[in-house]
C-alpha cells in the first residue's frame, strides 16, 4: 500500500470513529426523571446516566434550570412540566406565562430540543383542570410571539378523566371531566398537539388480581384478551390508549394524537406484586413495544411516543409502592436491567 492511501485509510477511520462517537444512536424512549428524593445524584451526573443508557428523551415533571443547563447540547429530547400550583397564575396571565417561558425554555432554545410543554399533570377532572386550556393558551401565544415551531404545549391525564375503557370502544370522557377536555382536546387539534396519557395497567391489575389478567397487565399474552368489534388487544395498555382515541371521537376529535406520558410498574412497597422480576418484565416489554413504533390496534398505522415512570426511586414520595418506581438507585446501578449500556 502505498504511503498516500495509508494515510487515506487512517484517515477514514477516523472520520469514521469520529462520526460513530458524535452520532451514536440515541433510543425511542423516554423516562420520566422524578425528583422527590434526598439521594438522587447530581443533575450532570443523571444526563450522563440518559447517555450512557442511551435513553433519548426525558420528561421534567416541572422546571428545574440545573437540569435544562446539565442537558444544553446533549442530544436528549426534553419534556417540560409547568408545576399544577403554577396553573392559576400562568391561565390568568400572560404576562406570567411569558416570564415562567422566559426564565425556563427560552435560553435552552438554541441548546436544545424542547418537545412538549405540559401545562399540569393529571389535573382533569379538579379543581385546577379549569386552568389548563387558558394556560395553554397563554404559552402558546408567548411561543407563537417568539415565531418557534416544533414546540407543543399540551397537558397530561389520567384514567380518571374517563369513564369505562373495557372494552376501549366503550372509552368516553367521565362527567366531571368532559366539559375541560373537550376544550383541551379542541385547542391540541388546533394546535396538531398530542394530549400525554399518563397509563398505569399495574394499579388496575393489583387492585383486582382476581379478575384482571396479570398476561394482559404485562404485555406477555399470546392470545387476544379482549376482543371490541374487529379490534384484538393483547395489553391493557392499548386498550387504555384506545379509550382515549375513541373519548375525542365522541366529542368530533379524531386528529389528536397520545403519547404514553408515564407508564411502569413499581418494584417494591406493597409485598405481592411489585416485585423487581414483574418491573422488569413489565418495562422490558413496553421498551420492545416502543422501539419496535408498535402502536395500538385503533391507531396502528399512527406513531406512539411512550415515557416510563422513572428514572429513580424516590425516598421522599409517600411510603409504599409510590418510592419504588425507579429503574436506577441513587448511585447509578440498575433496579433491575431493562437498558444496556452502550
Ligand atoms: C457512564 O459511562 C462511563 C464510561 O463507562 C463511566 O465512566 C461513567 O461513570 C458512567 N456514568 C454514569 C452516571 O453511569
Ligand atoms: C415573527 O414573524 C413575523 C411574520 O413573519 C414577523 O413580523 C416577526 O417580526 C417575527 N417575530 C420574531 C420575534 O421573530
Ligand atoms: C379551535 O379553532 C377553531 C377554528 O379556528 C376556533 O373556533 C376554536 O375556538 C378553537 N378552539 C380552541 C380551544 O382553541
Ligand atoms: C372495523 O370496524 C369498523 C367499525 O365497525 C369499520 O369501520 C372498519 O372498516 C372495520 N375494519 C376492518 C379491517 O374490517
Amino acid at each position: 500500500m502505498s504511503s498516500t492511501s495509508t494515510i487515506l485509510v487512517v484517515l477514514i477511520a477516523a472520520l469514521l470513529h469520529y462520526h460513530i462517537g458524535i452520532t451514536k444512536a440515541q433510543l425511542d424512549i423516554g423516562v420520566n426523571y422524578g425528583m422527590d428524593g434526598d439521594d438522587l445524584p447530581s443533575p450532570a451526573t443523571v444526563v450522563q446516566l440518559f447517555k450512557n443508557y442511551s435513553i433519548g428523551k426525558m420528561r421534567l415533571l416541572e422546571p428545574n434550570n440545573d437540569v435544562l443547563e446539565a442537558l444544553e447540547n446533549g442530544n436528549i429530547d426534553v419534556t417540560i412540566g409547568i408545576k399544577n400550583e403554577d396553573l392559576p397564575s400562568i391561565a390568568s396571565s400572560p404576562q406570567a406565562a411569558g416570564v415562567w417561558f422566559n426564565e425556563h425554555v427560552e435560553p435552552f432554545i438554541p441548546l436544545m430540543n424542547f418537545q412538549y410543554i405540559t401545562a399540569g399533570n393529571e389535573v382533569v377532572p379538579g379543581d385546577l383542570a379549569k386552568h389548563v386550556l387558558p394556560a395553554m393558551q397563554n404559552i402558546q401565544n408567548v411561543i407563537n410571539s417568539y415565531n418557534y415551531t416544533g414546540l407543543r404545549v399540551t397537558t397530561a391525564v389520567e384514567i380518571a378523566a374517563l369513564e369505562g375503557f373495557d372494552p376501549p370502544s366503550k372509552g368516553a370522557f367521565a362527567q366531571n371531566a368532559r366539559a375541560d377536555m373537550v376544550q383541551i382536546i379542541n385547542f391540541l387539534s388546533n394546535t396538531s398537539s398530542p394530549l400525554l396519557v399518563n397509563v398505569y395497567p399495574y394499579f388496575k391489575f393489583a387492585s383486582d388480581p382476581d379478575h384482571v389478567r396479570l398476561d394482559y397487565a404485562q404485555f406477555t399474552a399470546t392470545s387476544p384478551i379482549v376482543q371490541d368489534g374487529n379490534l384484538s388487544y393483547y395489553n391493557m395498555l392499548d386498550a387504555i390508549v384506545d379509550a382515549f382515541y375513541w373519548a375525542m371521537e365522541k366529542e368530533g376529535v379524531s386528529s389528536v394524537d397520545a403519547v404514553v406520558s408515564e407508564s411502569g410498574w413499581p418494584s417494591a412497597g406493597d409485598g405481592l406484586w411489585a416485585t423487581p422480576q414483574l418491573a422488569q418484565t413489565y418495562n422490558q416489554n413496553f421498551l420492545k413495544k416502543f422501539i419496535a413504533r408498535q402502536a395500538t390496534p385503533k391507531r396502528p398505522d399512527h406513531y406512539l411516543e411512550g415515557f416510563i415512570y422513572g428514572m429513580f426511586n424516590e425516598n421522599k414520595k409517600p411510603a409504599g409502592v409510590d418510592q419504588n418506581w425507579g429503574l436506577f438507585n441513587s448511585d447509578g446501578t440498575p433496579v433491575y436491567p431493562v437498558f444496556t449500556k452502550v
